[in-house]
C-alpha cells in the first residue's frame, strides 16, 4: 500500500514577543548553552528529482499540494529576517530547497544576501545545497552574484543507479559537468554528498572515493536518517560511519584530521598521500546535538529548531502583521533561548518524538 502522509497543517501560532525587548547582542545561547550561528533558508518545496530516501514518487506524485506561490516568502522577506539572524549572531547561510535552483531569480536574493555583514564587519559564508542539474547552466550567474561556494548531492557514479536513486531519469553526467563547471566558476571548496543507503548505493563507495580523490572537492558521507515521515526509513538501510571509513582506507589510507570548528557535522580524515580529504557524517551513529547552532527557515517562513521537529514558528506571519525588527528580534531571541531539541541523541529512546509522527517534517520542507 503506498505510504500517505498528512498535508502539514498551518498550525503555528504566531511567536510571542511581549515583555521586555531583546536586542541583539550576537550572544544568544538556547537552553543547552548553544548558539545561533548557521541559518539554513528553504527557497521552494519543489524538486525536479525523486530521490528515494527524500520525496518517494508515491507520496510526491501528481497529486502532491506543493506550496502556492503566495505562500512562499518573498526575497524581501527573507532578506528582512537574515538581517535580524545575522543581528543574532548567525555566520552562515545556506539556501535549500527542494532544489533551490528552481526558484526563480536565485540570483537576486543571493545578490542581497551577499551584501548582509556579521556585527564585526565580516561577510557570511553564503552557500548552497544542490542536486547539481541546473547547476552547469547557473555557477557563473551565482558566483556573479556573490554566493561563496556550493554543495551537490551525488549518490552513485553508476549511471543506471543514479537514475533509480532520483527516480526522474537524469544522468550522472551531468551533475558531474554541474560540479566542473562550479569549480571552474570558483564556487569552492565544492563539497559533494553522498547519502549512503546499505543495500542500495554502499558499492559505490569506493568509485566515488576514487573519483573524487585529487579533486580538490570533499565528498562526504552521509548516514540514512530516519527524517521526515514518508520515506520508510531502517535501521538495517543504515552503514555506520566507521565501515565506510574502514572500505576506503583499505584502498587508499586514511588518517584522522582536526575539526575546523567545533559545530562542523563532518569529521574529516585525510588523505595519507595528500591528495585531499573526506568525511562522514555520522547523524545516526554518534549524534552531533551536543554542538548543533543550526536553525531552519521553512519556504513559507517558519523557524525550525530541528531537523526533526513536528512544528515550527510562524515568522512568515508574524512580519506580514506588521511587526517591526525589533519585534522580530525578540521573537526569535525568546524561541532560540527554549529550544532544548536533541533529537539525534534522543532517537530510539522514551522522550524521543515518534518515528510514526506523520506530522514530522519532510527534508524537502525545511532543507537538508
Ligand atoms: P558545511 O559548512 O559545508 O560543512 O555544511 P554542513 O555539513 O553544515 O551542511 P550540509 O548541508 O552539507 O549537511 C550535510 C548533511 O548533513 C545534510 O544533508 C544532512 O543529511 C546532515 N545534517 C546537516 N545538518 C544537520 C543537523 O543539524 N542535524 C542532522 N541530524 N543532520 C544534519
Ligand atoms: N538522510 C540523510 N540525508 C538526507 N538528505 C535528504 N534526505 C536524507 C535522509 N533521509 C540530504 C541529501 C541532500 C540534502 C538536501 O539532504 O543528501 O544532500
Ligand atoms: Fe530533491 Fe535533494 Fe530531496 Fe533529492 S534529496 S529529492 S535532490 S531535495
Ligand atoms: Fe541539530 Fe536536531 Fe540535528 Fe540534533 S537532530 S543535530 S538538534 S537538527
Amino acid at each position: 500500500m503506498p505510504r500517505r502522509i498528512i498535508p502539514l497543517a498551518d498550525v503555528s501560532a504566531i511567536p510571542d514577543f511581549s515583555g521586555a525587548a531583546t536586542s541583539p547582542s550576537g550572544l544568544l545561547t538556547d537552553t543547552l548553552a548553544r548558539p545561533l550561528r548557521d541559518l539554513r533558508i528553504s527557497v521552494t518545496d519543489r524538486c525536479n528529482f525523486r530521490c528515494v530516501y527524500c520525496m518517494p514518487r508515491e507520496v510526491f506524485d501528481k497529486d502532491y499540494q506543493f506550496l502556492p506561490h503566495a505562500a512562499l516568502l518573498s526575497f524581501e522577506e527573507i532578506e528582512r529576517l537574515a538581517r535580524v539572524f545575522v543581528a543574532h549572531g548567525v555566520e552562515k547561510i545556506r539556501l535549500t530547497g527542494g532544489e533551490p535552483l528552481l526558484r526563480k531569480n536565485i540570483e537576486f536574493l543571493i545578490e542581497r544576501l551577499a551584501l548582509l555583514r556579521t556585527p564585526e564587519g565580516r561577510p557570511l559564508d553564503l552557500t548552497l545545497t544542490t542536486n547539481g542539474s541546473l547547476l552547469a547552466r547557473k555557477a557563473k550567474s551565482l558566483k556573479d552574484a556573490g554566493l561563496s561556494r556550493v554543495t551537490v548531492s551525488l549518490d552513485a557514479l553508476d549511471d543506471a543507479l543514479f537514475r533509480r536513486m532520483n527516480d526522474a531519469d537524469f544522468a550522472v553526467a551531468d551533475v558531474l559537468n554541474g560540479i566542473e563547471t562550479a569549480q571552474a566558476a570558483g564556487l569552492a571548496p565544492i563539497k559533494v554528498n553522498m547519502v549512503v543507503k546499505r543495500g542500495t548505493n554502499d558499492q559505490e563507495i569506493v568509485p566515488m572515493a576514487r573519483h573524487f580523490k585529487g579533486s580538490g572537492a570533499v565528498l562526504r558521507f552521509i548516514e540514512y536518517m530516519d527524517v521526515g515521515a514518508s520515506n520508510g526509513w531502517n535501521m538495517s538501510e543504515v552503514l555506520p560511519s566507521v565501515q565506510v571509513v574502514e572500505r576506503i582506507d583499505a584502498h587508499f589510507p586514511l588518517e584522522p584530521l582536526e575539526a575546523h570548528t567545533a559545530a562542523e557535522t563532518a569529521q574529516r580524515w585525510g588523505y595519507r598521500d595528500g591528495s585531499g580529504e573526506i568525511g562522514v557524517i555520522s547523524s545516526v551513529t554518534r549524534a552531533f546535538c551536543d554542538s548543533c547552532t543550526r536553525a531552519r527557515l521553512s519556504t513559507e517562513g517558519k523557524l525550525y529548531l530541528c531537523l526533526f521537529a513536528v512544528s515550527g514558528h510562524d515568522l512568515r506571519g508574524l512580519i506580514r502583521s506588521g511587526a517591526g525588527d525589533d519585534e522580530v528580534a525578540t521573537a526569535i531571541a525568546r524561541i532560540w533561548e527554549a529550544r532544548g531539541d536533541r533529537y539525534s541523541q534522543l532517537r530510539g529512546s522514551a522522550s524521543a518524538p515518534s518515528r510514526d509522527d506523520a506530522r514530522r517534517v519532510e527534508m524537502s520542507y525545511i532543507g537538508g
